[in-house]
């Protein structure tokens, strides 16, 4: 059977020694076989990546900048990411795009240069909620996708996850048939790839998320900050 991933977004949230309590929790939990990846802000990514080194969990950044290097005060390149460490890269967030105004055209640059850097990308798409009030959800990511997907992409070097806008951080939770109509929709546009569900996962639902036909994995960002939780989660996944 596949391995699921389990990616720990840990946004602008976390210190030293709350990443060491998660780092532990996670190596505790992980020996049974989930892929393990964590996001914590730059600071912090030479700490964690000092911390699990040796233990097969993978450590990612949470953006990087669309260009190599340069005059891009408070940015950070992907060279930058892998020289702390870093196997993976989170692009596309909707945090991203709602509060930096990033669009589609600038995330599929973000994700070439990421590749082009040797890093793996996690390209997350959704929908807003009015978007699926209109019953414009399906449409919405098949436009996401297009317009993001690098051409170097493939299975191996890029996951997509599926983060409906109006399930994160917010408690509300799609139901098991929605993720998995939208799962399969995804995994029709883009056969082959590994997609992940996103947005409210919490130690409650992690397996009966990752029991829905088509979802590879989770993507977390709140229930990823509690190292009990935390643990839980990978353990759903193992
Ligand atoms: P959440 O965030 O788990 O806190 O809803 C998920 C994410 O933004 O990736």
């Amino acid at each position: 059977m596949k391995k699921k991933w389990i990616i720990a977004n840990w946004k602008m949230n976390g210190s030293r020694n709350l990443a060491t309590e998660l780092a532990a929790a996670a190596k505790q939990s992980s020996r049974a076989g989930a892929e393990v990846v964590l996001c914590p802000p730059f600071t912090l990514l030479m700490h964690v990546e000092g911390l699990v080194r040796g233990s097969g969990i993978h450590v990612g950044g949470q953006n990087c900048h669309q260009e190599m290097q340069g005059a891009h005060t408070g940015d950070i390149s992907a060279a930058m990411l892998l020289e702390a460490g870093c196997n993976y890269v989170i692009l596309g967030h909707s945090e991203r795009r709602q509060h930096h105004g990033e669009n589609d055209a600038l995330i599929k640059a973000k994700c070439e240069i990421a590749m082009a850097s040797g890093l793996k990308t996690i390209l997350c798409i959704g929908e807003t909620e009015a978007e699926r009030k209109k019953g414009k959800e399906r449409e919405v990511v098949s436009r996401q996708l297009s317009a993001c997907m690098p051409r170097q992409a493939n299975s191996d070097n890029l996951l997509i996850a599926y983060e409906p806008v109006w399930a994160i951080g917010t408690g509300a939770v799609p139901s098991t048939a929605q993720i998995q109509e939208m799962h399969q929709h995804i995994r029709k546009e883009a056969d082959g790839f590994t997609v992940l569900y996103g947005g409210s996962v919490k130690s409650s639902n992690a397996a009966e998320i990752l029991g829905v036909p088509g979802v590879g994995g989770l993507l977390i960002g709140g229930a990823s900050l509690e190292p009990e939780s935390f643990a839980a989660i990978i353990g759903a996944a193992a």
